[in-house]
């Protein structure tokens, strides 16, 4: 495998093959030396965690960051191609990190240079890293990925994460619930594939429906940046809430995950009960990383 676009490049196989490295480096048990690899972050919108955590991890495995944010202060702003602006990058790193608005950008940076891209975010469309660490989090408080339930709320038509996060999964026999404002719907591209694979779903219209049957409930933001029209936002903005009180009938394994970052979609008073994973989820996917990282770049034996 050389580079990380989509989801739907992986096989079950190689996606436990991620599970099975982040888990070794998360109990110390792979000795890890990226010593004078370079990566180089180009993120080309807002990013917390997935800023980070990449350099976070770089760091942690001996290795090294440069950062671009942005193009504004780069020579694209002089007229500079993105292809020129990438094959310059490629001569000083060994690997490309990439988050872009542009559905597609990190596959074209691939056909562009040699070395290894990342896709960390392109647009609505794919977010694998974030895919992976949340299946890594799923192993490691459920005990495994086969036959769940997994809820899926909020913004399922411009999330990123959850498109890459179900496709994963799909390999896994899980039963979906979807839940969404029906203008955030998730895309037919995405419940065709589970139709075609004999996936269980169902969609509804409110959090706390079903919540008794579900093992995960994965929430997320709703995706104000990817709205064409600011009254279509208006109409949606806060039209579900996850709230404490709505949990005293889940199962006992129940978590509630979300990539973060939070708006209002989680109250903060489920933060202190013992159903609160997202905090964990983040932390997760500095070990993730590591393992995408080293994998790609062929530092694992
Ligand atoms: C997500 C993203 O950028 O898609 N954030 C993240 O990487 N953890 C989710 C979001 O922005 O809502």
């Amino acid at each position: 495998m050389k580079n990380l676009i989509s989801m739907r490049d992986l096989s079950k196989k190689e996606i436990l093959y991620f599970m099975e490295i982040a888990e070794k480096i998360e109990k110390g048990e792979l000795n890890l030396n990226m010593d004078k690899k370079l990566a180089a972050l180009l993120f080309f919108e807002p990013s917390t965690r997935t800023h980070f955590s990449f350099a976070t991890a770089m760091k942690k495995i001996g290795g090294q960051t440069i950062t671009m944010r942005g193009t504004s202060s780069s020579s694209v702003k002089k007229g500079e191609t993105f292809a020129d602006t990438l094959q310059t990058i490629a001569q000083y790193a060994e690997i490309i990190i990439m988050r872009s608005p542009i559905e597609g950008a990190a596959r074209y940076a691939s056909e562009v240079v040699d070395i290894p891209v990342v896709n960390a975010g392109d647009g609505a469309n794919q977010h694998p890293t974030q895919a992976l660490l949340d299946l890594y989090s799923i192993i490691k408080t459920q005990g495994t990925l086969e036959n769940l339930t997994i809820g899926v709320a909020g913004d399922l038509r411009f999330g990123r994460t959850v498109h890459s996060l179900v496709q994963a999964l799909s390999e896994f026999t899980p039963r979906f619930k979807f839940i969404s404002p029906s203008f955030l719907k998730m895309p037919t591209y995405i419940l065709d594939d589970l139709l075609e694979k004999n996936i269980k779903f169902e969609e509804l219209a409110e959090i706390d429906e079903k919540i008794d049957e579900l093992d995960i409930l994965y929430v997320t933001r709703i995706q104000k940046e990817r709205f064409a029209d600011p009254e279509d936002y208006e109409k949606v903005k806060g039209s579900y809430i996850l709230e404490k009180s709505m949990l005293s009938n889940v199962k006992e394994n129940f978590k509630v995950m979300h990539p973060l970052p939070r708006v209002d979609e989680i109250s903060t008073d489920v933060d202190d009960t013992e159903f609160a994973y997202y905090f964990p989820q983040a932390k997760n996917g500095v070990y993730m990383r590591q393992a995408i990282i080293s994998i790609l770049l062929g530092g694992v034996k």
